[in-house]
């Protein structure tokens, strides 16, 4: 039978320091991309997956992300009485459902896999979805919603393919057997340098993940960094629970780095029918200039 995943867990801890100025004083998940912030992407992701509950793992300097996701009462009564019914839509669309959302705290800069452990009381024992907002992804049909028609139990990663040099960016896999969708994890390496990466499909932040990952995070071994990786816990399940990488369909860019960011940006809005055009005529008159 097929599970059904419910919960997804939203790591929002991460100091941004790649985009400082900018994140000195607002989370760098609310860095905007054309009229959305990064975290709204993701949400809506989870959310067009069937995600029901939504558990933000917060830290210091994050409370915009709640004030976003909930109403804004003198922004709605402002709009209301301008008539902004348009408007009025586009902030209340956003707001969860009560008791559907939780925010948490990583009290300390631990790393990816100790921020999913301060999840484990509030997923409690089934499998859930954990989804990066750093890494957006342009597709048809959202990442998320690709990987659970294919979910049939294990740990599962969206993958992609990086240049060689970029290894020790990602968590890595050592490849087994693979079909069209699925490629079967014999091992997992956080972070490794090209020379000594067992190939180069990395992890993208996309996960489901099942519950057993938490006994593990819980022994705290730090690894790469010396931070509490995730990938190690799911390296270490391997030979009792399965890890599959997935193939998914679609561009992804890091938004954790300025280019990726700009790239986002320019190929989100090139999507967009009210943007397209103009992003378009931006673009040639820039090709050409570039040309001369
Ligand atoms: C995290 C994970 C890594 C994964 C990456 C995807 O790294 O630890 O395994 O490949 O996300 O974006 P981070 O980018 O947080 O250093």
């Amino acid at each position: 039978m097929k599970q059904t995943i419910k919960k997804a867990i939203f790591p929002v801890a991460g100091l941004g320091t790649r985009f400082l100025p900018a994140t000195k004083s607002m989370p760098k998940e609310m860095l905007t991309v054309i009229d959305r912030p990064l975290i709204q992407y993701a949400v809506e992701e989870a959310k067009s997956a069937g995600i029901e509950e939504f558990i933000f793992v917060t830290g210091r300097g994050k409370t915009a992300i709640e004030d976003f996701f909930d109403y804004s009462f003198e922004l709605n009564h402002t709009l209301e009485l301008r008539g902004k019914i348009e408007d009025l839509k586009k902030v209340n669309d956003v707001v969860l459902d009560a008791g559907k959302v939780i925010y948490t705290r990583q009290q300390e800069p631990l790393g990816l896999g100790h921020a999913i452990w301060c999840a484990r009381h509030l997923v409690g024992n089934e499998p859930f979805a954990v989804l990066l907002a750093d890494d957006m992804i342009l597709s048809k049909q959202p990442c998320l919603q690709q990987m659970m028609d294919h979910y049939d139990g294990g740990n599962m990663a969206a993958v992609m393919q990086v240049p060689n040099d970029k290894t020790n960016q990602y968590g890595i896999l050592d490849c087994g057997a693979e079909d069209d969708y699925k490629i079967v994890a014999k091992g997992l390496v956080e972070k490794p340098d090209p020379a000594k990466a067992p190939s180069n499909h990395a992890i993208i932040g996309r996960y489901i993940l099942t519950p057993e990952i938490f006994d593990v995070l819980e022994q705290r071994n730090s690894g790469a960094g010396g931070e509490i990786q995730l990938t190690d816990a799911l390296q270490k399940l391997i030979g009792e629970i399965p890890f599959h990488g997935f193939k998914f369909d679609g561009k992804r860019f890091d938004c954790g780095s300025r280019r990726g960011f700009l790239e986002a940006s320019i190929n989100f809005a090139l999507d967009r029918e009210d943007l397209r055009e103009s992003i378009k005529s931006i673009i040639l008159e820039l090709s050409q200039k570039l040309k001369d």
